[in-house]
């Protein structure tokens, strides 16, 4: 388990932003095309509603915009842009390359594909490029889940959607804003989530679900670890958005209540890299999907998993603004 060295140079978010398509496809609206209901999904899933439409670049555009205004950076000033996608829009070249034109951005631009993992990657790939030399990273997570989603299946077609979130990830002379963390793969499990190359999604849901609980929590419990904190220190988990009961079942094992986790996947289902960034600003803008709040110091746990079966998190601590380098 690697620890952060402390002469690490550290990073601090100073703006994020959110992007999701207009079009909204409620439960209700899958009914009509699938032997499926709405309480059924709710009650299953929690998920009421998903929003669908746009492309990786369209919506990485979108709240990368946001996120370099809240930070009040120009284009010219990111040294590098993350894309955590594991839906790009054309195999070659890598989305990110496409949304570094649009955006303006004159630097170095990549994809990471980690699944619904991917952003949480990106958030430990964006500080050791900061520990590297770079000032201001742009990472964004986005994914539209609706273009690989048989729409026909009602095992999967409940669960997916579309969706963006971006932040601008600064150099600070202040302390680090990452305690601790973790990445994890099992490769081995990999028939259990998958899409071939044009293809659609394929799930052992059950078996998903009964893993992803265990994969959460002990990657969580190692970045706590590292970090030096524990369960009760922690002020708000943003676990990824997948299924409530997947949520419920690893905050109870972790020993942190339901009251102290953000969710926002009533509203937009489960969208990948977007998942995490999507519940993380939410509760930095005051939860208007949420209903949660962050504050200045507040300890935050973001724990992701998805196919690969990958598992990722890391312990922050919220300090908004922080000083920049
Ligand atoms: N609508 C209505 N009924 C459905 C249904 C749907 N969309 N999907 C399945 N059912 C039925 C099944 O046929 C079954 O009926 P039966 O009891 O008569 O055989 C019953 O509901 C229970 O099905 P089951 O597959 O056991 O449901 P579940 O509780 O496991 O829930 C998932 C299914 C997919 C919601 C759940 O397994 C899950 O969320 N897994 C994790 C998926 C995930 O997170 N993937 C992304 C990872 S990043």
């Amino acid at each position: 388990m690697p620890t952060i060295p402390a002469h690490a140079i550290g990073g601090v978010i100073t703006g994020w932003g959110t992007a999701l398509p207009s079009k909204i496809v409620t439960n209700d609206d899958l009914s009509k095309t699938m032997e499926t209901s709405d309480e059924w999904i709710r009650e299953r899933t929690g998920i009421h509603r998903r929003h669908i439409g746009g492309s990786t670049a369209e919506l990485s555009v979108e709240s990368g915009r946001i996120a370099m205004a809240m930070a009040g950076v120009s284009p010219d000033q990111i040294d590098a842009l993350v894309l955590s996608t594991t839906t790009p829009d054309r195999q070659v070249p890598a989305t990110s390359a496409t949304v570094q034109n649009l955006l303006g951005l004159k630097c170095g631009a990549f994809d990471i594909n980690a699944a619904c993992s991917g952003f949480v990657y990106g958030l430990v790939v964006a500080h050791g490029l900061i520990a590297m030399g770079s000032k201001k990273v742009l990472l964004i997570g986005t994914d539209t889940l609706s273009r690989i989603t048989d729409w026909t299946d009602r095992n999967t077609a409940i669960l997916f959607a579309d969706g963006s979130g971006a932040a601008v990830i600064e150099a600070t002379t202040g302390p680090t804003q990452l305690l601790g963390w973790d990445l994890d793969a099992d490769g081995s499990a990999e028939e259990l989530l998958y899409a071939e190359i044009g293809g659609n999604i394929h799930m052992d849901g059950k078996e998903v679900f009964r893993r992803a609980v265990r994969i959460m929590v002990d990657s969580a419990q190692k970045s706590m670890q590292i970090a030096g904190v524990t369960a009760k220190d922690i002020a708000l988990i943003v676990p990824h958005q997948a299924n409530t009961r997947i949520i419920s079942a690893a905050c109870d094992r972790l020993g942190i209540p339901m009251e102290r986790t953000s969710t926002v996947l009533h509203e937009t289902g489960n969208t990948s890299s977007a998942s995490i960034p999507l519940a993380l600003f939410d509760a930095a803008d005051g939860g208007p999907m949420s209903g949660r709040t962050l504050h200045e110091g507040d300890l935050v746990l973001v724990v992701g998993f998805g196919a690969g079966m990958t598992a990722a998190s890391a312990v922050l601590r919220w300090n908004g603004k922080g000083l920049r380098a």
